[in-house]
C-alpha cells in the first residue's frame, strides 16, 4: 500500500500498542517509523527513566514538545508514535492535530492495568502498590482522555496488531488522504 501525503500519529495510553501498531503500520503503508521516546533517547544519549531522574518530568515535557515539533516538520512522512503523555502538554495535541492524521489506540483501564502491572521502566509507574497503579490509570486516564478523543481516528486497539493494522488501514483509505 502507497504511504499517504500526511504523518501518521499514534496517541493514547502507556500501554495500548502505539510502538508495536507504528511500526507494523509503517510496513504495512510502506512509510519510515518513528517511536518518540526512542528518538529523545538517542537526542538526549540517556533514557527516559534517567531524564525523568536526573532531570525531571517537566524538562522531559519540554524536550518531547520539542521533538515532536521537529518530527512533524520533517517534509518526509512518517508513522510517528508518541510518548503517552506527549498529547496531553503545552499545545501538542493542536499541533498533531494541524500537521497529522491522528489516531487515537484506545485500551480500557483494566486491560491496560494487566499490560502495566509488571512495567519496570516507564518512570511514572514505579514504586506503586496495586491498588496505586489502578488508582493512577483510572485518574490519568480520566484526565487525559479529552485530549486522546480530539484524534482524528478513534479504534478500540484490542485483539492481534495484524487484526489492529487492517482495521485502521480501511479507516485512511476512507479517509482518503
Ligand atoms: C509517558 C509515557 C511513556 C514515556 C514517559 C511518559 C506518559 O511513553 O513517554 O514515560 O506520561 O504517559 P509510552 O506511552 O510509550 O510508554
Amino acid at each position: 500500500m502507497q504511504g499517504i501525503g500526511l504523518h501518521i500519529v499514534l496517541v493514547g495510553f502507556m500501554g495500548s500498542g502505539k510502538s508495536t501498531v507504528g511500526k507494523l503500520l509503517a510496513e504495512a503503508l510502506d512509510m519510515e517509523f518513528i517511536d518518540m521516546d526512542l528518538y529523545i533517547e538517542k537526542q538526549q544519549k540517556c533514557s527516559i527513566k534517567e531524564i525523568f531522574t536526573n532531570k525531571g518530568e517537566t524538562y522531559f515535557r519540554k524536550v518531547e514538545s520539542v521533538a515532536l515539533l521537529e518530527v512533524l516538520s520533517n517534509s518526509k512522512r512518517n508513522v510517528i508514535s508518541t510518548g503517552g503523555g506527549a498529547p496531553c502538554y503545552l499545545d501538542n495535541m493542536n499541533l498533531i492535530k494541524l500537521n497529522s492524521l491522528s489516531v487515537y489506540l484506545k485500551v480500557g483501564r483494566i486491560r491496560l492495568i494487566e499490560r502495566l502491572k509488571n512495567d519496570t521502566e516507564r518512570p511514572l509507574l514505579q514504586n506503586k502498590t496495586s491498588k496505586e497503579l489502578l488508582s493512577f490509570v483510572k485518574t490519568t486516564l480520566g484526565d487525559r482522555e479529552k485530549y486522546y478523543s480530539q484524534a482524528d481516528i478513534r479504534i478500540r486497539a484490542i485483539g492481534s496488531p495484524e487484526k489492529i493494522i487492517k482495521r485502521l488501514t480501511n479507516y485512511i483509505l476512507k479517509a482518503n488522504l
